[in-house]
């Protein structure tokens, strides 16, 4: 089959690692005779300096007209004036708006064999395999009115934190759907002590769940839950919260995992099903990591198990996906890391040449 892939790859290090995913996806290609044909674009800082915007229209209609997006990331401290007229950031919600796409699903998986590079205590991560769904398109990232105006007492800030019924519906079904193909649970996650929002967050959330018998459905409060992502990762398993609590969580949830570098997020107009084909938006968790852009020892492996999503649920090619899993899985398991993951006795590779082994790991398997 073919299939027209926008590639943008966006600041820092997400070129980089954009450029190894590609690799694996070409590669997949090649394994089981599909087609990606890949179309670049700049979003972000790189379109700032290069356009004077983050986002061309050109770009945008790029996207929108593609089977699927993979991104890179996109800011760094060049752009962080925050007097700035604009940011590379806006480039990136200007997509995730106007792709529609509400839905991010973010997975979190325990490599056993890291271990040792994990903060955390063998015992507290042992088997912890949890999706956080998080809000994409709503809350304090859009509502309006979002704005600063000089008053004469000073400056004064305002985001907003607006959900409407529906928006709060489609995107718990999400979880409620997932948790339904999966282990039975739900959290619900809100601030629903304090916050007007999260009040009609949980009433939705309450109405629902007679609709999902399988599903154990359990409200907490966001804070509670930050610290049991941390006491009992294991005891989680779909966890589904409006857009900042998600932004914020799944921050603190790549921690269980060893490395933000290891998680990839897949963002739909959807529920995710496995098979079918729509358009979606693929990126690593990660940002652009300023730090370390350029040096060629950033991990790829967050950007490539993000392709690996795009091809389950935007390209229906679940046998292509399950395989760069699986050559992801190998290549940690034979003891590659890249130095974010590294440890005593691990082979460190750069970025370049995690690609080379995943690449070849999946053209050994054909
Ligand atoms: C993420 C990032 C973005 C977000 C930033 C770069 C705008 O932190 O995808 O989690 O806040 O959504
Ligand atoms: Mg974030």
């Amino acid at each position: 089959m073919e299939f027209d892939i926008a590639v943008l790859g966006g600041d820092g290090i997400g070129p980089e690692v954009t450029t190894q995913s590609v690799r694996v996806l070409q590669a997949a290609g090649r394994v089981f005779g599909h087609t990606f044909r890949l179309e670049y674009g700049d979003v972000g800082g790189i379109s700032i300096d290069r356009n004077g915007t983050p986002l061309l229209p050109s770009v945008r209609d790029l996207a929108s007209g593609s089977d699927s997006v993979l991104f890179g990331a996109v800011g760094g401290p060049k752009w962080d004036d925050p007097t700035a007229s604009m940011r590379p950031e806006d480039g990136l919600l200007q997509l995730r708006a106007v792709l529609g796409v509400f839905a991010n699903i973010r997975p979190v998986k325990v490599y056993a064999l890291l271990a040792d590079s994990n903060v955390l205590k063998p015992d507290v991560i042992d088997g912890v395999d949890m999706v956080v769904v998080r809000e994409l398109t709503g809350g304090l990232y859009y509502a309006q009115p979002k704005e600063r105006h000089e008053t004469p007492q000073g400056w004064t800030a305002v985001d907003t934190l607006r959900y409407t019924e529906s928006e709060i519906e489609r995107i718990l079904r999400v979880g409620f759907e997932l948790a339904q193909g999966r282990r039975g649970k739900l959290a619900s996650v809100d601030k629903a002590n304090v916050l007007e929002s999260s009040r009609l967050w949980r009433q939705v959330a309450t109405r629902l769940a007679p609709e999902y018998p399988n599903v154990q459905m359990e409200h907490v409060l966001v804070d509670a839950c930050a610290m049991q992502l941390i006491q009992r990762p294991a005891s989680f398993d779909v966890i589904v919260s409006e857009n900042t609590f998600g932004d914020i969580l799944t921050d603190e949830a790549s921690v269980l995992a060893a490395s933000m570098g290891l998680l990839p997020s897949a963002s739909l107009a959807g529920v995710p099903l496995e098979g079918r084909r729509t358009l979606g938006f693929y990126e690593p968790i990660h940002g652009t990591a300023p730090d370390i852009a350029g040096q060629g020892i950033a991990n790829p492996i967050g950007s490539i198990l993000s392709a690996a999503l795009m091809l389950r649920y935007s390209l229906g090619l679940t046998e292509e996906a399950a395989s760069i899993e699986a050559a992801v899985d190998q290549v940690v398991t034979e003891g590659y890391r890249t130095r974010d993951i590294a440890s005593s006795g691990a082979r460190e590779v750069s970025t370049a040449e995690m690609g080379d082994r995943i690449v070849a790991v999946l053209e050994q398997g054909a």
